[in-house]
């Protein structure tokens, strides 16, 4: 071969094998937040030629802004508004972060739990309209596609993908407790050093805490098992046609990326098709609006704080947003703050609010001192990836155990939406400034984060590229999806041991007694 057909043949062969590796791939996101973050996916499969189909509710708010782009979205009607769904969320959220520190815990429990299954009834409506949609189903099984992605966080994406008998892999920051990544993806977990994430808790527990994190564990699974997922099971089983559950379907995910990283994680054992690829949206920073940059400039050696409670809360009550910019007031920083409520009386020249900002911008922009933020994981990270200190104001779900992390992690401070003053807001943003811990914890995690053999977001198009590739990842499914539970944790063998253990003592003992006996027989018999 000559010199310069050895040169172009590699070429050649990528351009084919690049060309023959695009694929088709199906996304089943959620709204929100996780919305953003799926969509940095998506945005890197088309941008490496894959064809992407996303299926969406008609309500999502993610629904309004995704027409014109790159990716096809099949938007499924469901009776009923992206406003109705909008003032349920909204509902919702004031229970979870004004009501329920006032009622006891039962009341409170039962309250949001019966708010949940109202939202949990419009999902699975939106499900109904998918799955029992003869002609949806079969355009989607005609497209014939390569891989599905589904948002773990409600179930249907495993649903779609065992009906399509299309590989599938798990997009998700955490479910309650991990409770379906220990039970349905059987990723271990020992009470002793990994807490549930919900109470709190970090990874040294003492013996009161070990107790508490075992006991939520129990009930939780308890109460997946024989409450909560039941409904799915008969769901999964009407849609399917046979007998099965929800935690089986769950069960064949080929790969589970999760929305973290060790520089927030405590240390603790994975199985082989468990990806940490948390920070993947994170991106270096753009320049600011004209306006704002100027804003910020003006801060002068005093920098910028950044205040943002996510696109969930859209506004505070009137007491504490006038609480939170009285606090603000008082500060000799600037203040960015995301807010679309009510403009509160207190307001000082130092706070500029704006209906949307450039987040991941502001917070990699030299001028930053500090972050706080309600605790939701994209926000976290974009303070990780640029190291920036937090002051976490946690208001509902995963938010707390977010915080919890980041506190034990030592780059930032908690505060209580409910008791906190404005003198607490302040005297926490002067610590994170003038303690230099704080930050320099900040910058050691970031350079954690940044010091990865590949980074997040290609390590999440490599295991979707991988499936698709391989048609799955069996190689990495532990074979404890094919044992019972008492198989699981060895009961069977440990009965087995006792037995045997029991029968040697019964035997030790009866022939003990039996040669007693003899020997008692022949001494007797000498004595006589
Ligand atoms: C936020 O604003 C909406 C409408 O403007 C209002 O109905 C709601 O009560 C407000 N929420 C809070 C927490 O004040
Ligand atoms: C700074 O914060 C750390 C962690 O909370 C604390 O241990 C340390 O004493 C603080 N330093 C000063 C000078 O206050």
């Amino acid at each position: 071969m000559s010199m310069k057909l050895m040169l172009v043949v590699p070429f050649i062969m990528m351009f084919l094998l690049g060309s023959a590796s695009t694929g088709n791939v199906l996304v089943w996101p959620y709204d929100y937040s996780h919305w953003m973050h799926m969509k940095s996916v998506i945005h890197e499969l088309t941008a490496r030629g894959h064809r992407v189909t996303v299926v969406m509710a008609s309500s999502y708010q993610a629904a309004e802004s995704s027409e014109s782009s790159n990716f096809h979205v099949e938007v499924i009607p469901v009776p009923f508004t992206r406003k109705e769904m909008e003032m349920l969320t909204q509902d919702a959220l004031y229970l979870w972060s004004y009501e329920t520190h006032k009622i006891p815990f039962w009341d409170s429990f039962i309250k949001i739990y019966s708010h949940l299954m109202k939202m949990q009834s419009k999902y699975k409506s939106f499900c109904d309209n998918v799955f029992w949609n003869e002609k949806l189903l079969q355009k989607l099984e005609s497209a014939a596609f390569d891989v599905l992605i589904s948002d773990g966080v409600m179930p249907g994406g495993e649903l779609l993908a065992e009906k399509l008998r299309v590989p599938f892999l798990y997009s998700l920051r955490l479910t309650p407790g991990n409770t379906m990544e220990r039970i349905c993806g059987h990723v271990p977990a020992p009470s002793s050093y990994v807490p549930t994430g919900l109470v709190g808790l970090t990874d040294r527990m003492s013996f009161m805490e070990r107790t508490a994190n075992m006991l939520t564990y129990l009930s939780l699974d308890i109460m997946f098992h024989h409450f909560f997922n039941k409904d799915w099971d008969q769901y999964f089983s009407d849609v399917l046609g046979k007998p099965t559950t929800l935690c089986e379907i769950m069960g064949k995910a080929e790969i589970w990326l999760i929305r973290t990283y060790w520089d927030f994680e405590f240390p603790r054992p994975l199985l082989p098709n468990f990806e940490y690829v948390g920070g993947l949206h994170c991106q270096p920073a753009k320049p600011l609006p004209k306006e704002m940059e100027e804003f910020v400039q003006s801060s002068g050696e005093h920098g910028i704080v950044v205040f943002s409670l996510g696109t969930m809360i859209q506004n505070l009550t009137d007491e504490k947003g006038n609480l939170v910019a009285l606090a603000f007031s008082r500060l000799p920083q600037k203040v960015v703050w995301r807010y679309k409520g009510k403009r509160p009386e207190t307001l000082g020249t130092n706070t500029r609010i704006y209906d949307w900002i450039p987040q991941n911008d502001l917070l990699g922009h030299p001028k930053t001192k500090a972050f706080i933020t309600h605790g939701g994981t994209n926000g976290i990270y974009e303070a990780i990836y640029h190291g920036i200190p937090m002051i976490g104001i946690p208001m509902f779900g995963d938010q707390s155990d977010n915080i919890a992390h980041v506190c034990a992690k030592g780059m930032a401070i908690e505060l209580n939406i409910n008791t906190m003053t404005a003198q607490d807001l302040v005297d926490a943003v002067n610590t994170i400034i003038h303690n230099t811990t704080y930050k320099e914890n900040a910058v050691r995690l970031s350079q954690i984060h940044h010091d990865q053999p590949m980074k997040p977001l290609d390590r999440a198009v490599f295991w979707i590229e991988f499936v698709m590739r391989h048609k799955g990842a069996k190689h990495l499914r532990v074979a404890a999806h094919d044992l019972t539970w008492y198989q699981y944790h060895c009961l069977d063998v440990i009965a087995f041991l006792i037995s045997c253990v029991a029968l040697f003592m019964f035997i030790m003992v009866k022939c003990c007694s039996f040669c007693c006996r003899k020997c008692g027989i022949t001494r007797k018999t000498k004595i006589e």
